[in-house]
C-alpha cells in the first residue's frame, strides 16, 4: 500500500487524474471504477478540465459506479447512478452506454448483482477503481463484518452510515436503508485502487485501515493486500498515522518516472 500525503484536495485530484490519464493514453478502452461521496470529486473536476483543455478522451472508456441504494425511483437526484453522472460521466464524452451501476430499482435482487458482476468480468475487469472511504472504515458499502471474499450484494447500512449520508436527503428517514455494493472481492480484483481521503472526521479510519490490523471490522484494511493500492491523503486526514514522516520521505524520493 502506497500512502502519499498531499497539501489539499486540488493535488488529490491531480495526482489521480495524471493515474487515470496515464490509463487511458495506454488503454483507451480502460475501465473506471467509479465512487460517490465529495472525496473524489476534486479528481472528476481535473478530469472534466482536462478533458475540455487537452482533449482527453474517454470515448472508448467504460465506467462501473461502485454502489446503489435499494429502493429510490429511476432517476432520483441521490441515486448514485444520477450522482456519477451529474458530477462526472455527463460531463466527459464517455458514451452514456459505457456506464453502468448496479440496479437498485430491480425486482430480482441477487440476479441484478449477478449480471453486474458479469458485465464487469465481461469487459474485461476494472483498470482503476476509486474509492472514498467511510467514517466506520467501509468501502463501497461494505460495512463493517463484509467478507473479504464478498462479490456485489445487497447490504443494510449502520446507523453511523445512515447519519453520515443524511446530508444529501430531506431527513436521516429518507436515507434508505438497503444498498446494493460491489464485494470486497470484487474491489479486491480491480488492478490498481486509489483510495482518497480528506478531512479530521476520516483521521480515525485511516489510521485504523493504514496501520491497524486486517479485519473484517474495518472493511478497507483488506486493501493491505492489494498488490497496487495508492492512498491519497490531505494532512488531517493524515494526523493520526504514526508513520507519516516515513510515507513523506519516501514519496519525495521516489523516481518521477515511477507515477502511483
Ligand atoms: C458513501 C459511499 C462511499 C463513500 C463514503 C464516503 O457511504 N457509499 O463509497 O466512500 O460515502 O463519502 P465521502 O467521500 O463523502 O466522505
Amino acid at each position: 500500500m502506497e500512502v502519499v500525503i498531499l497539501s489539499g484536495s486540488k493535488q488529490i485530484g491531480k495526482l489521480a487524474a495524471d493515474a487515470i490519464e496515464e490509463l487511458l493514453r495506454r488503454k483507451p478502452n480502460a475501465v473506471l471504477g467509479l465512487a460517490t461521496g465529495s472525496s473524489p470529486l476534486p479528481i472528476y473536476d481535473e478530469l472534466v478540465a482536462r478533458y475540455e483543455r487537452v482533449g482527453l478522451d474517454f470515448s472508448r472508456a467504460s465506467g462501473f459506479a461502485l454502489d446503489e441504494y435499494v429502493g429510490l425511483p429511476a432517476g432520483h437526484p441521490e441515486s448514485y447512478r444520477e450522482v456519477i453522472r451529474r458530477e462526472f460521466t455527463d460531463r466527459v464524452n464517455i458514451p452514456p452506454e459505457n456506464v453502468h451501476g448496479p440496479d437498485g430499482t430491480a425486482t430480482d435482487i441477487p440476479e441484478a448483482c449477478r449480471a453486474y458482476e458479469e458485465a464487469i468480468a465481461a469487459v474485461g475487469g476494472t483498470d482503476l477503481q476509486l474509492l472514498g472511504v467511510g467514517t466506520d472504515g467501509h468501502i463501497g458499502f461494505n460495512e463493517p463484518g463484509s467478507s473479504f471474499a464478498s462479490r456485489t450484494r445487497i447490504k443494510s447500512l449502520i446507523e453511523q452510515t445512515r447519519r453520515d449520508n443524511a446530508r444529501f436527503f430531506s431527513g436521516l428517514a429518507d436515507v434508505p436503508h438497503h444498498v446494493l455494493t460491489q464485494g470486497l472481492g470484487t474491489i479486491m480484483d480491480a488492478r490498481h485502487v486509489i483510495l482518497v481521503a480528506t478531512g479530521a472526521q476520516k483521521a480515525q479510519a485511516v489510521r485504523e485501515f493504514v496501520e491497524g490490523p486486517v479485519s473484517a471490522i474495518c472493511p478497507a484494511s483488506v486493501l493491505q493486500f492489494h498488490p497496487h493500492a495508492t492512498v491519497l491523503l490531505d494532512e488531517a486526514a493524515a494526523s493520526a498515522l504514526k508513520l507519516a514522516d516515513f510515507y513523506r520521505h519516501t514519496y519525495d524520493n521516489k523516481p518521477a518516472w515511477q507515477g502511483i
